[in-house]
């Protein structure tokens, strides 16, 4: 087998987003984009000769084919080992998992999340370091800064792997492993939950489940993880049988999107406890018996709670959010006296606060939760949080949060999502808020007062480094805030999103209407922002 060098010419557009670089899969096609981008990342890094790689991504259409590149760019490029998942399968916190574990270099995740799959559907590529997270923004840029003048790749000239049968073979000098998908990660969760207990839940006539794979990467670990090793019965999974197109669907785990989970959560005879986790297995979307939990709520609660989690029986370090997330987890943090920190919008901003033992468990209001078991965000991770408490605490999710917020006062918090706006009239939006902030500064509307009006600046508490223009933010004195930011994920235009958040002491007021309790300030926020005059549209694509 030899190594072939292959000129190529730069991409302009393999700048990583939020997430990774995420196209189209037709523009992944294009020849040399993908390659050009896998050897960018090599050399972004430096001493992986003879180091682990682990590969895997959420299965999606393309997957396997740019499995194959990859394995044979790594064994050019000089890794020592490769893990790669059975069939290329590795959902997004499994495969942080499998690097923890084994010491790897880093890993190579293929996946859009939950963006559509398929033919015309989007693809993507990340590169996660060796804490098992994220690669930070140090890392991307200098992804980037090579993508823009690559010049030439190296791959191993080589057949195709089996990819679907578990064992060692070599490419090269490279070992390939192929490893079961789903086996370390069960074994991790097993040793943070009191299975035994939540057995007991699971065989209670008195309480049933429904879990939404949404037929994407997170049916094989359902099943082994819920079904195999939990005792729930089979009828408890619906969508689990992962497909290359995703069903058509778009996995994204939320009321819109997950709308045949919500069907039986709000329909007859409606299980007790509903659950779906997104395209790879990172988000998850928690309901009750005709009962929504907001992913900031879900943190808040989960956090308040977890004393009732073996792993985390000891008590939390802190409790880290990203800035839109609702301000709710700050109040448990508060009264638990312990930190909680306010990060940009990306998971990628936990990774120094769990490395440094500042933070135990992690949130964002885009159904990401999460802890220091891993550097990624988990959904099967919270679904088991979340049984492990109801099995603690035997009370429905509805009476478990109506608890909450009796106890903590309910932060009402909404997100309007306006997708594939014209990419110019985005920015002269967030523009004119930006030249805003002066006078905006003790205006008055209504009811409410602004207190502040920025926009977000992070200093990494751990390495100092900066992170600017994260979202515009306008804080009201009574703790509201309405957030404004693009979104760093979309593949086609841009999306604005607007988070628009009121808290409520008062608990006669807990059963209002989320979108009638924060009517004004989304009022407020299209006075401030001309919203319908400068996206055209009257109404949010998508109201979570
Ligand atoms: C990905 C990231 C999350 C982030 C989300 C929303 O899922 O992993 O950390 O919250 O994207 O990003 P966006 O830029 O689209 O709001
Ligand atoms: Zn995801």
């Amino acid at each position: 087998m030899s190594i072939k060098v292959v000129s190529t010419s730069p991409f302009a557009d393999q700048k990583p987003g939020t997430s990774g670089l995420r196209k189209k899969v037709t523009v992944f096609q294009t020849p040399n984009y993908l390659e050009n981008f896998v050897q960018s990342i090599f050399d972004s890094l430096e001493g992986f000769a003879g180091q682990t790689l682990v590969v895997g991504g959420d299965g999606r259409y393309y997957n396997r084919h740019a499995i194959q590149v990859i394995l044979k760019m790594a064994a050019a490029n000089g890794f020592g080992k490769i893990m790669v998942g059975r069939g290329g399968i590795l959902s997004t916190p499994a495969a942080s998992c499998v690097i923890r574990k084994y010491n790897a270099f880093g890993g190579i995740i293929l996946s859009a999340s939950h963006n559509p799959a398929g033919k015309d559907g989007d693809f993507g590529i990340k590169y996660n370091t060796g804490n098992g997270g994220p690669a930070p923004e140090k890392i991307t840029d200098a992804i980037y800064d090579i993508t823009k003048s690559i010049s030439e790749y190296k791959i191993l000239e080589a057949s195709n792997l089996d990819l679907d049968r578990i064992g060692e073979s070599k490419l090269g000098d490279t070992v390939v492993e192929v490893i079961d998908s789903v086996a370390d990660y069960a074994e991790l969760m097993e040793s943070l939950f009191d299975f035994d207990r939540i057995k007991l839940l699971l065989a209670s006539p008195d309480f049933s489940l429904r879990f939404d794979g949404m037929h994407a990467v997170t049916g094989p670990y359902a099943q082994e993880i819920l079904v195999n090793r939990l005792g729930a019965p089979a009828s408890a999974l619906q969508n689990c049988v992962p497909l290359e197109d995703f069903g058509d669907g778009h996995p994204d785990p939320n009321l819109v999107y997950a709308h045949d989970l919500v069907e039986v959560l709000y329909g007859e005879n409606a299980p007790d406890f509903g659950a779906a986790s997104d395209g790879d297995g990172d988000r998850n979307m928690i309901l009750g018996r005709k009962f929504f939990v907001t992913p900031s709520d879900s943190l808040a609660i989960l956090a308040a709670n977890a004393h009732h989690v073996p792993a985390y029986k000891g008590g939390l370090a802190g409790i880290a959010r990203s800035m839109p997330t609702s301000q709710a987890p700050d109040r448990v943090a508060a009264r638990l006296g312990i930190e909680s920190y306010e990060t940009p919008t990306g998971w990628k901003f936990f990774g120094n606060l769990l490395d440094a033992g500042k933070a135990t468990l992690c949130g964002e209001e885009s159904f990401g939760t999460g802890s220091n078991h891993v550097r990624e965000k988990d959904g099967l991770w919270a679904v088991l949080f979340w049984l492990n408490v109801l099995a603690a605490r035997q009370q429905s999710v509805e009476a478990i949060v109506k608890e909450h917020w009796q106890l903590y006062g309910r932060n009402f918090y909404s997100r309007h999502d306006y997708e594939g706006v014209d990419s110019d009239r985005a920015n002269t939006l967030v523009n004119n808020l930006r030249s805003k902030f002066a006078e905006l500064k003790g205006q008055k509307f209504g009811n409410y007062e602004v207190a502040f009006a920025d926009d977000f600046s992070y200093t990494d508490p751990v390495d100092g480094s900066v992170s600017n223009n994260q979202g515009i933010r306008i804080g009201f004195t009574d703790d509201s805030r309405i957030v404004f930011r693009l979104s760093g994920t979309g593949t086609q235009g841009a999306t604005l999103r607007l988070y628009v958040e009121s808290y409520e002491p008062n608990i006669a007021k807990h059963s209002l209407d989320t979108q009638e309790a924060l009517k004004e300030l989304i009022e407020i926020a299209d006075q401030v922002a001309q919203i319908k005059v400068l996206t055209g549209r009257d109404q949010p694509t998508v109201i979570t």
